[in-house]
């Protein structure tokens, strides 16, 4: 069991408040990513958890057990950090056996852990190589090994594949979760990369500026932003974002008119809105479409287009100067500056009211 609680954490460094009060429950053999721009507070309450901070106030409970105060040895957490850092002098099985050596664990426990994380990981032909004689993953999945020989109750990752390539990012991405898949373990995991966020996790912690905007599954977070900083930031290419006013209100909906020239009818979901209040439209690239005829069209100015092959982001400009990127399937390259009518999926529009917080999700056309 590793059932996480925090409650009302903060941290400040110097005076300045960095945590800034946060409540969240990671559940038994969870996978959690924590997720948010650069300087946010991902690594800070990653530390937090482990202890190699002290809190500034607030309470964190491993299984009903109070381990704020606790020394990180004995909160029986493993984290494995960006920097993998290795023992150069040492053979990986060494690197593997050395904390559970220190440790004065029983030699033949020593060795079947270390055999099992080598199993896991795919190290066994690697065990008597020096970490020089490695490639970048194969480091990094020693240290994800050092890990896994200490059994803890949770693993905490910080941001454990940014120094990898590209290619070698995705497949241990894969291998992570895999990894999640036969320890069954509970796993916190920092990054600031949303694909990885959104492929790894079971719930996603959306961080900005030291407070929680939103917790939910990917597919949550994806279709049912609870604001435009979150609308913004899961997704890619991102979310665009269209400023309108409310040009109707009824029983079962409202009129937006949209600012780039354009008319929608939506659901209010409940919200108190009243004609005339400023609203923001959002919708994603892949619920654009060029299109010549049908009820919400909008004619807008094509800037630089992105090939890809399977598709196109094709990046237009309203002509209320907002920018837009529209997800074309397959190889479509307009001029520069051409003119082009796109229609909008109002299925999966998105409504924002000045505050930038969602309105009525998830939203539905009405006509
Ligand atoms: N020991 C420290 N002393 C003072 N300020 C700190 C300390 N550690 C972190 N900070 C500050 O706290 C804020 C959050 O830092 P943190 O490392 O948690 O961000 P992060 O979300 O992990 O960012 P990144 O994606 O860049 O790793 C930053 O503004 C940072 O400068
Ligand atoms: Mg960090």
């Amino acid at each position: 069991m590793a059932e996480l609680k925090i409650r009302n954490l903060t941290k400040g460094f110097d005076g300045l408040e960095i945590i800034k009060g946060i409540d969240l429950d990671i559940r038994d053999r969870e996978f959690v990513v924590f997720v948010g721009p650069s300087g946010c507070g991902k690594s800070t309450l990653l530390r937090l958890i482990a202890g190699l901070e002290d809190v500034s106030g607030g309470q964190i409970e491993l299984d009903g057990r109070d381990i704020t105060d606790l020394p990180p040895a004995a909160r029986d957490l493993a984290m494995v950090f960006q920097t993998y850092a290795l023992y150069p002098h040492m053979s990986v099985r060494r690197n593997l056996s050395f904390a559970l050596e220190l440790a004065r664990a029983d030699k033949q426990e020593i060795a079947r852990k270390v055999e099992d994380a080598a199993r896991i990981l795919e190290l066994g032909p690697l065990l008597e190589r020096k970490p020089r004689q490695l490639s970048g993953g194969q480091r990094q999945r020693v240290a994800i090994g050092r890990a896994i020989v200490r059994n803890p109750r949770i693993f905490l990752f910080d941001e454990p594949l940014s120094n990898l390539d590209a290619a070698l990012r995705v497949q241990m991405r894969l291998e992570l979760a895999r990894l999640h898949q036969e320890l069954k373990a509970t796993m916190i995991y920092v990054t600031h990369d949303q694909v990885e966020a959104m492929t790894l996790a079971d719930k996603v912690v959306v961080l900005n500026g030291g407070r929680i905007e939103q917790v939910g599954s990917p597919m949550t977070l994806y279709h049912s932003p609870a604001n435009m900083f979150v609308a913004a930031f899961i997704g890619t290419p991102r979310m665009g974002f269209l400023k309108g006013r409310v040009g109707a209100v009824n029983a079962d909906g409202c009129a937006v008119e949209v600012d780039a020239g354009c008319r929608l009818v939506l659901p209010l979901g409940g919200a108190a809105l009243a004609v005339g209040d400023p609203v923001t439209l959002g919708i994603r690239p892949e619920h654009l479409n060029r299109s010549e005829t049908g009820p919400c069209l909008m004619e807008v100015t094509a800037d630089v287009s992105e090939r890809l092959g399977s598709d196109t982001y094709c990046h237009v400009r309203t002509d209320s100067g907002e920018p837009l990127t529209v997800r074309i399937r397959g190889d479509f390259s307009p001029r520069y500056g051409e003119r082009l009518r796109l229609s909008l999926d109002v299925d999966h529009c998105h409504l924002f009211d000045r505050d930038g917080q969602a309105i009525g999700q998830p939203l539905q056309q009405v006509a």
